[in-house]
């Protein structure tokens, strides 16, 4: 098939490589993973989170990104096409339709805590952290998220630049993708480097690679495969899109691994950067989600041009947040460009208008509306669980199962094309038996049915 998407295409590989991985690597990495791994204990909780990334997350984006250049169209005309070639139910469809409202969801929270990144580069930038005790950088946040307005005026700027890229069009990211990703790193390695020297360097690295079961429950476990899926921009459409773009001839498998890679890597030196301040100071790991918040702004306050690499450190973040937020909306944006005829720029104004009307619910959630609860979880709380822990991963076990037990091996495997016949069994083995049965073995066990 050689089907170009009405939207356009990448320009080469390395562009996919770039836009996916700009998908990917974001808050998830730099903010969640630390502060879930806090909240979860550790090593145990990271060696789970591994596994799903490569046993799991791994096939599975192979599979959406394989769904995507079959259709070529927003995720939800692309599983009604696929599901037509296929000769089976039409109700496939759902599943675009279930992930463009998950993007929605989680674009709602993402930009208000992108909003806090971007609030934090003026601050470091000021020198307000300069030779500031764990105390003070903990009260500065805490005065922060309780002034809703001020809250509310970043998740606004987040959402403007979101829908500027997205209106013209998400391949305008890419070349700047392709200079800040690897000066994210960069300057990740520098503050791994600056950890080291702190003296808890150790015991961090116990924390997060020396797995201690006793602390990690079944709740833990979701939590954990939730959370691959939420770091690889899986189950929701935002990969199926960007393969929707993606040349013809382009190898997925071998772009997959790479994407993984390059994830996990950025994950794991955040939490090495992290956890020796954590444990240095006596802050508390599970601290929640201000933890990179209370925590990086210390390092950065007593390192030698502390304002300087802060405010770069947060800047990049901010791009990392951007480039992963643009490809939250665009399945639901390409599904209006196609079905309701609307300009890009239309279909962006009224996509994000939704979204930032329901972030105003996340940015009450951290002050106004702290205390108002359902079954013992905030506003911001209820959608991370219902968007990470449910609605992706069965986004991803839909996924699994369309393209492991639904479509024919004879499209599966031309369109992965794979240059080794055992690489294909090895993945329509992992997507047909191995990622269906994990997440449903996990959920029964996070309800306690097993
Ligand atoms: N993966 C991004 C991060 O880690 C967030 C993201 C972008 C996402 N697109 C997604 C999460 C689709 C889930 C689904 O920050």
């Amino acid at each position: 098939m050689n089907k170009v998407s009405q939207h356009g295409q990448w320009s080469s590989r390395l562009a996919f490589v770039l836009a996916a991985t700009g998908s990917a690597v974001g808050l998830g990495n730099i903010w969640k993973f630390p502060y879930i791994t806090g909240e979860n204990g550790g090593g145990a909780f990271v060696l789970v989170y591994l596994l799903c990334i490569f046993a799991i997350g791994v096939p599975i984006m192979a599979a959406e990104i394989m769904l995507g250049r079959r259709g070529r169209k927003s995720p939800i005309n692309t599983m009604r096409d696929l599901a037509k070639e296929a000769g089976a139910n039409p109700f496939w469809k759902t599943l675009g339709w279930v992930g463009v409202v998950a993007g929605f969801l989680i674009l709602s929270y993402y930009s208000v805590i992108a909003g806090w990144a971007m609030a934090y580069v003026v601050r470091v930038a000021s020198g307000m952290f300069e030779g500031v005790t764990a105390d003070g950088v903990g009260s500065i946040f805490g005065q922060f998220v309780a002034d809703p307005e001020k809250l509310l005026a970043w998740h606004s700027l987040f959402m403007i630049l979101t829908m500027l890229v997205v209106a013209r069009g998400v391949k305008g990211l890419e070349r700047a993708v392709k200079f800040l990703m690897p000066a994210l790193l960069l300057l990740l390695v520098l503050l791994v480097g600056y950890a080291m020297d702190q003296g808890a360097f150790r015991q961090a690295v116990n924390f997060l690679f020396s797995p201690d079961f006793s602390k990690l429950n079944s709740e833990g476990v979701l939590t954990a495969m939730g959370h691959a899926f939420f770091t690889l921009s899986l189950g929701m459409g935002s990969i199926m899109v960007y393969g929707a773009y993606l040349p013809s001839k382009v190898s997925i498998g071998s772009t997959a691994v790479i994407i993984a890679l390059a994830d996990t890597a950025v994950a794991l030196l955040a939490g090495l950067a992290i956890f020796p301040i954590v444990f240095i100071h006596g802050l508390e790991p599970g601290s929640g989600p201000g933890l990179i918040f209370q925590t990086l702004p210390i390092a950065f306050g007593q390192m030698e041009y502390g304002a300087f690499f802060g405010t770069m450190f947060f800047v990049l973040l901010v791009f990392a947040a951007w480039s992963s937020s643009i490809s939250l909306i665009e399945p639901a944006v390409a599904w209006l460009v196609e079905n309701r005829k609307m300009s890009r720029m239309r279909a962006c104004i009224w996509s994000g208008l939704v979204t930032w009307l329901v972030g105003i619910g996340t940015v009450l959630s951290f002050n106004i509306t702290s205390d108002i609860k359902f079954f013992d979880k905030t506003f911001f709380d209820v959608l991370d669980y219902l968007t990470a822990n449910i609605m992706l991963p069965l986004g991803g076990l839909s996924i699994a199962v369309f393209a492991g037990w639904v479509m024919t091996k004879e499209v599966t495997k031309e369109e992965l094309n794979f240059n080794k016949p055992a690489v294909f069994k090895a993945w329509l083995f992992l997507v047909k038996y191995v990622s269906p049965v994990a997440v449903v073995i996990v959920f029964l066990k996070a309800v306690n049915l097993i």
